[in-house]
């Protein structure tokens, strides 16, 4: 394993370890929140008792194998929920990388914890990343020509070992977006979910309460808001 991949597994590891018996705990996706997923279901083999909210279609599949049973957001809301980033600044992220954001923020909202787990790669002073909005696909166009008009440059995805776009779990296309620096992430924000036909954007505002960073040497964890 490399050492990028070794930072994940202890950022994912880190993170398991804060689950405790009888959780609801919500599934990330991603390479990262990957490790953590395996690292929850060996502690299922080991008694741990724990429901999971998976967030994607890859994370229901990597919880399968991991053994963890699985609920919904229908019938639980999560006590933590693991996920990582594309880029963290302080307690706000740019999340989409895998297309997976609007469930991705649906359960990491709705869980009373949000642990973030990543590699130090992942760590800005301010968020610079492009942001992915999830859109109808009729939308694509008047959607981008709106995002143009805010001055950002948008970019349809492209799927690989696919023709054309990628497609999200739910349907929808992904316009990744260059804004530059999100120097105000509330307005920045508000800007782009006002726009008709996106489904939602990659910008999670204030929502990360840990995040766990894995390095060669460890694992430090930051608390945003009280640094
Ligand atoms: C999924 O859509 C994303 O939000 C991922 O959580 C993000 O891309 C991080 O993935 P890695 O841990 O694989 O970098």
């Amino acid at each position: 394993m490399d050492e990028r991949e070794t930072a994940k597994r202890r950022a994912g590891e880190s993170a398991a370890e804060a689950v405790e018996d009888g959780m609801v705990v919500g599934l990330g996706t991603g390479s990262t929140a990957a490790h953590a997923i395996r690292a929850l279901g060996r502690r299922v083999d080991a008694g741990l008792d724990i429901e999971g909210v998976p967030t994607s279609f890859q994370a229901r599949e990597r919880a399968h194998e991991a053994g963890i049973p699985l609920t919904s957001l229908a019938e639980e809301s999560p006590a933590l929920a693991i996920d990582g980033a594309d880029q963290v600044a302080g307690g706000d992220l740019v999340k989409g990388g895998g297309a997976a954001h609007t469930r991705e923020k649906l359960v990491d909202a709705a869980a009373d914890r949000l642990l973030v787990v990543v590699d130090p790669s992942k760590l800005a002073d301010a968020l610079d990343h492009p942001v992915p909005l999830a859109v109808l696909p009729d939308a694509r166009r008047t959607v981008a020509e709106a995002v143009r008009e805010q001055g950002g440059e948008p970019q349809l995805r492209r799927a690989e070992r696919k023709d054309g776009p990628v497609v999200t779990d739910e349907g929808h296309l992904v316009l990744d977006c260059d804004v530059g620096t999100v120097t105000d992430p509330a307005t920045c924000t508000r800007a782009l979910s006002t726009v008709p036909g996106v489904v939602e954007h990659g910008l999670f505002v204030g929502m990360a309460d840990e995040i766990h960073v894995g390095d060669e040497e460890g694992v430090t964890v930051h608390t945003p808001g009280t640094e």
